[in-house]
């Protein structure tokens, strides 16, 4: 199968990290992305510490090139939750609709999707989107922003020309 785009993903869990709890969502993004065509270059849990994420999304943005990072956890209010200071450290662009939509979407799933603080951002040539931690709620947001996803990675890319419809 023809690989479009080149991925990383990284799971935020403090208890996935040692072993713990089993990672099921780094693997729900792999399984929903893979067929979609992104070739996945890297697929790491980290404990939650602002600075293993932040070194994580640099290494994956500036030496592996990927064109998208996917980051699951560590997006509430609890005092561990650290991933979206990590994103905007990495951050040399905003790009809030992503976050905004799988939000306004997500609302209408259930109303705890107020309480992500997910971001996403552009790092140089790098598109870093922050989803939630539950394997449900990877689902749910990707399967609303992936359709869309393709087209911002293009233009990102430079492979698309113009924002037609
Ligand atoms: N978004 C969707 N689509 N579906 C969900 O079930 N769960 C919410 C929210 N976003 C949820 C969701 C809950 S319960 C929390 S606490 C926040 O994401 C933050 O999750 P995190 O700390 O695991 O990143």
């Amino acid at each position: 199968m023809d690989m479009k785009f080149r991925a990383g993903i990284i799971t935020a869990s403090d208890k996935g990290s040692v072993g713990e709890r089993e990672d099921m969502s780094g693997p729900a993004i792999r399984d929903m992305i893979e067929p979609a065509g992104y070739e996945i270059v890297s697929m790491k849990v980290l404990p939650d510490d602002e600075e293993s994420l932040y070194q994580e999304m640099v290494r994956l943005a500036d030496e592996e090139k990927v064109d998208v990072i996917f980051t699951t956890g560590g997006t509430g209010l609890s005092p561990r939750d650290n991933t979206p200071e990590a994103t905007l450290r990495a951050a040399t662009k905003r790009v809030p609709g992503i976050a905004e939509a799988i939000r306004a979407y997500s609302l209408k799933i259930t109303p705890r999707a107020m309480l992500s603080r997910a971001e996403s951002v552009m790092r140089g040539q790098t598109l870093i989107i922050n989803l939630p931690g539950s394997p449900k709620a990877v689902r749910e947001s990707l399967e609303y922003i992936l359709p869309t996803l393709e087209h911002g990675l293009e233009i990102m890319k430079g492979d698309a020309g113009e924002c037609a419809r």
